[in-house]
C-alpha cells in the first residue's frame, strides 16, 4: 500500500502551519509506522538557518509531556529523516538547487522509481509561482508527483477560479490534494457511517423529522498573533465557507453509490452545486443551496473583557476594522429532502469554550398526551472528546409518571478506551501518500462553495455600499446578544426542563 522511495518536500517549513501541524503530523505517522520505508523529508523556506535550527523549530510542537525517553529517542530518529534547504519562492535557480538536493537523496533509491510529495504550507500569494517552478524544476519523471495545497483557495468566486486555473496549468486534478483539515477529523468521517450504516438514523434524516440544524465552531481564544492575516479574510472565509460547509454537505448529501472517492465527492456536489448556472441536465436534479441572504446573517466582533484584549487591540489589525470574528448564517437546501429546514452555521473566536458540534433538533412530538415536552436532539460532538448523543425523553423512574429529558450516549473515551484517534493532518497526509482523494476538496466543490458565500462576502467587504457593522461581544462570552433570538426565530426550542449533558468523567 505505502509507497516506498518517497520524498516529502514541505514548503514554508519555517512557518506557523508547518511547525504546528505538518511536522507534528509527520512525526505522528512516523511513530506509528505509517511513513513509507526510506522516506525522506525536505524542508524548504526563505529563512536562512542551519540544520540544527531547522530541527529545533520543526520539532518544537511535538508533544512529549512526560519526557518519555522512548518518544525523545524517536524524535531524534525522526530528525535524521529530514533536511533543510533555503531558497526563494519565485526564481528558477532556487528550485533547481532543490532538485539537486532531492536527486542526491534519491541516489540511495538506486534507480527504483521515486515518489515526490510536495506540501505547500504557504500563504496564497506564493501558491502559483511555487507550483509552477516545482513542476518545471522538481517534477519526477520516473515516478509519481503529488501536490498538497492549503486554504485559502481565493477570497471569492472569481479569485478562486483564477487561482485554480493557474494551478491547473502545471498540475493535473489527480495530482492535486486540496486540504480542508476538517475532512480528516474522525467524527466528520464518521458521519458517513452514522448516516448510511444505520437504518434508524437514515429514517429520520429529512424535513419530516428534523426542525433545524446547527453546526457550531467555538474557540476560546482570539486572533492573537494572526490578526494581520485574519483581518483580510474574516471568520466566514476562515471557518464557515470551508470547514463548516464541508460538514454540512456530508451531513445532508444523498447516499453515495459506494465509498470510492469519486462517488463521495459526486454526492457532495449534488448537495451544493445546483442553484446557479450549472449545466442543464444536472441542474434539474442538483438543485440545492441558494446564496445566503443578508437577513440570514448575524455578525459579531469581540471586545476586551476580563483582562483579555479586544480584536481591535491587536496591533496588526486596523483600528477601525469591521472584520467579523463571529458569524451565524442560515443556509436553506432547496431539495425534496431538506426544503424548509434551516441549517445554521455559526463560528466565533474568543468565545466561552472550545467546541465543535452538530446539533440536529427534531420536531415536536404530536400534542395531546404530552405537554411542554422537550424535543429530541441528536448531537454529534466533533471536538473535544468525540461523542454522539441523542437527547430523548424517558419516564422518571419511580412512582411518578412524568417525562424527563435524558440521553443515549456514545462517548468515545468511554466506549473505545484503547483506541488512538489520529490527528486530522496525520490522516490526510497518509491519504495523500496512498493516493486516496476521498477526503480532499475537488475543484468543482470549491466553485459551488464560493457561489453560496460570495454575495454576503462582497457585502461585508463593502463592495456593495457601506460595510455592515458587527455586533460587539465580550471576550469569553457566548457571542453577540442577538444570537439567541436569531436561532429561536428559526424554530430552535430550548429544553422544557433544564438539561445538560453529563460529561464530567470524560473531559
Ligand atoms: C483553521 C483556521 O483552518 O482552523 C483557524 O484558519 C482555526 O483560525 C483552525 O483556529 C481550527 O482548527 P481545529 O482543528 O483546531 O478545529
Amino acid at each position: 500500500q505505502f509507497r516506498d522511495n518517497t520524498l516529502i518536500v514541505v514548503f514554508g517549513a519555517s512557518g506557523d502551519l508547518a511547525k504546528k501541524k505538518t511536522y507534528p503530523a509527520l512525526f505522528g505517522l512516523y511513530r506509528n509506522g505509517y511513513l513509507p520505508k526510506d522516506v525522506h523529508i525536505v524542508g524548504y523556506a526563505r529563512t536562512k538557518m542551519d540544520q540544527e535550527e531547522y530541527h529545533k523549530r520543526t520539532t518544537s510542537y511535538i508533544k512529549n509531556p512526560n519526557d518519555d525517553p522512548e518518544v525523545a529517542a524517536q524524535i531524534e530518529e525522526f530528525k535524521k529523516l529530514s533536511s533543510y534547504i533555503s531558497g526563494n519562492y519565485d526564481d528558477s535557480p532556487s528550485f533547481q538547487n532543490l532538485a539537486r538536493h532531492m536527486e542526491a537523496i534519491e541516489k540511495s533509491y538506486q534507480g527504483r522509481g521515486v515518489n515526490r510529495l510536495f506540501y505547500l504550507a504557504l500563504p496564497p500569494s506564493v501558491f502559483v509561482p511555487v507550483s509552477k517552478y516545482v513542476k518545471e524544476c522538481c517534477y519526477a519523471t520516473n515516478g509519481t508527483n503529488r501536490i498538497i495545497v492549503e486554504k485559502p483557495f481565493g477570497k471569492d468566486l472569481q479569485s478562486c477560479r483564477d487561482l485554480l486555473s493557474s494551478l491547473k496549468q502545471s498540475w493535473k486534478e489527480d495530482e492535486t490534494y486540496r486540504i480542508d483539515h476538517y475532512l480528516g477529523k474522525e467524527m466528520v468521517k464518521n458521519l458517513l457511517v452514522l448516516r448510511f450504516a444505520n437504518v434508524a438514523m437514515g429514517a429520520a434524516w429529512d424535513k419530516h423529522s428534523i426542525s433545524n440544524v446547527q453546526i457550531s465552531f467555538k474557540e476560546p481564544f482570539g486572533t492573537e498573533g494572526r490578526g494581520g492575516y485574519f483581518d483580510e479574510f474574516g471568520i466566514i472565509r476562515d471557518i464557515l465557507q470551508n470547514h463548516l460547509l464541508q460538514v454540512l454537505s456530508i451531513l445532508t448529501m444523498e447516499r453515495p453509490v459506494s465509498f470510492a472517492s469519486e462517488d463521495i465527492r459526486d454526492e457532495k456536489q449534488y448537495l451544493s452545486c445546483s442553484h446557479a448556472s450549472f449545466r442543464s441536465s444536472q441542474v434539474k436534479v442538483l438543485r440545492a443551496i441558494p446564496p445566503i441572504k443578508r437577513e440570514d446573517v448575524l455578525l459579531g466582533q469581540y471586545v476586551g473583557a476580563n483582562g483579555k484584549p479586544g480584536y481591535l487591540d491587536d496591533d496588526t489589525v486596523p483600528k477601525d476594522s469591521v472584520c467579523p470574528t463571529f458569524a451565524a448564517t442560515t443556509l436553506w437546501i432547496n431539495n425534496e429532502r431538506w426544503e424548509g429546514v434551516p441549517f445554521i452555521l455559526k463560528a466565533g473566536k474568543a468565545l466561552n469554550e472550545a467546541k465543535v458540534e452538530i446539533r440536529m433538533q427534531f420536531k415536536d412530538v404530536t400534542q395531546g398526551i404530552f405537554k411542554d415536552i422537550s424535543r429530541n436532539e441528536l448531537v454529534i460532538r466533533i471536538q473535544p472528546s468525540e461523542a454522539v448523543y441523542l437527547k430523548l425523553n424517558t419516564k422518571t423512574p419511580g412512582y411518578a409518571f412524568r417525562a424527563i429529558p435524558t440521553e443515549m450516549d456514545l462517548t468515545y473515551k468511554r466506549r473505545f478506551t484503547d483506541t488512538k484517534i489520529p490527528e486530522a493532518y496525520e490522516a490526510l497526509i497518509l491519504d495523500a501518500i496512498k493516493g486516496d482523494h476521498s477526503n480532499f476538496v475537488r475543484d468543482d466543490e470549491l466553485d459551488v462553495a464560493w457561489k453560496i458565500f460570495t454575495p454576503i462576502l462582497h457585502w461585508i467587504d463593502g463592495k456593495e455600499g457601506p460595510r455592515p457593522k458587527p455586533s460587539p461581544y465580550p471576550y469569553g462570552s457566548r457571542g453577540p446578544k442577538e444570537l439567541d433570538s436569531f436561532i429561536e426565530k428559526l424554530g430552535y426550542k430550548r429544553a422544557a426542563e433544564e438539561y445538560s449533558w453529563p460529561t464530567t468523567n470524560v473531559s
